[in-house]
């Protein structure tokens, strides 16, 4: 990704989530541009007009089409100037896009360009969509009051893949949901807080036990959570088998012993 432009009637709230913290140091660092376009630029009289009323009737206001398409055209032409030709793609925010996930995430992090339409109101003029061949994206099935948010999550999302931007570029790789798993539990010191422990194994500087209980904690935590993530792991016989072989011994360990279990003296649970 060499750029992000944003098309707004309102590029503060971007601005600020994009420009501080991590973000905010990697377009210090160069490591990607952003850059806004004020819609009302292109506003169709002196008065900065650029939305409507609805044909056909109905309430709120329209963005009309031509700001829209000159904010595009000037995004467009702005990037030729200074990267010539590239990948480049105009996503328009909206709740009836198809969702977000990693996974479209790392496909647009692949482009040189991306032009974020924010749009705000009731929407924006069908044509200028269709014109411009806008893809359609949400960030979730819920109604926001513009599209700025949706574009400030976009891009923190697809930032944070780009190298150089994490002080580690496996880093997002290993996090949370972006390996397919929601994260295990993470502990720091103290070791004991409020009567609470950390895991004892945590403790213990077994490296290959101490991963191996991450990814069986992972695992616990998103078959409890988000079942249907599970479906999608890529991961072999021999992983899935370790983690189903734990979980049993957990189990067994945790239930209290039949008459005839009595453990004898000396002898140590699993
Ligand atoms: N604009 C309004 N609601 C939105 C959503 N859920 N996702 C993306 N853009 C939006």
């Amino acid at each position: 990704m060499k750029r992000f432009t944003c098309l707004s009637l309102f590029p503060e709230i971007i601005r600020a989530s994009a420009l501080s913290s991590i973000g905010g140091r990697a377009v210090e660092r160069g490591l990607y541009e952003l850059e806004f376009i004020q819609i009302r630029d292109f506003a169709v009289n002196e008065y900065g007009k650029v939305d409507d009323a609805l044909y056909g009737g109905g309430v709120g206001m329209l963005m009309m089409a031509e700001p829209v398409f000159q904010s595009v055209t000037k995004a467009k032409d702005d990037f030729r100037q200074i990267h010539g030709e590239g990948r480049e793609k105009l996503i328009y925010l909206s709740p009836r896009g198809r969702v977000l996930d990693q996974q479209k995430a790392r496909e647009l992090s692949e482009l040189d360009h991306l032009i974020l339409l924010c749009g705000h109101y009731e929407g924006v003029d069908q044509r200028v969509l269709d014109e411009c061949e806008a893809e359609e994206l949400s960030i979730g099935d819920y109604v926001l009051t513009g599209g700025e948010l949706a574009a400030a999550v976009l891009i923190d999302v697809i930032s944070r893949m780009l190298p150089g931007v994490l002080p580690s570029d496996e880093a997002w790789q290993k996090e949370s949901i972006a390996s397919g798993l929601l994260e295990e539990p993470q502990y720091t010191r103290p070791a004991e807080w409020r009567g609470r422990a950390v895991p004892e194994l945590l403790l213990s500087g077994h490296a290959a036990r101490i991963e191996a209980w991450r990814q069986h904690a992972a695992l616990d935590l998103t078959l409890e959570r988000r079942p249907e993530l599970l479906t999608k792991l890529p991961m072999t016989h021999e992983e899935i088998k370790a983690w189903l072989e734990a979980r049993e011994q957990k189990t067994k360990a945790s239930l209290p012993l039949l008459p005839g279990e009595q453990m004898k003296k000396g002898e140590k649970a699993n």
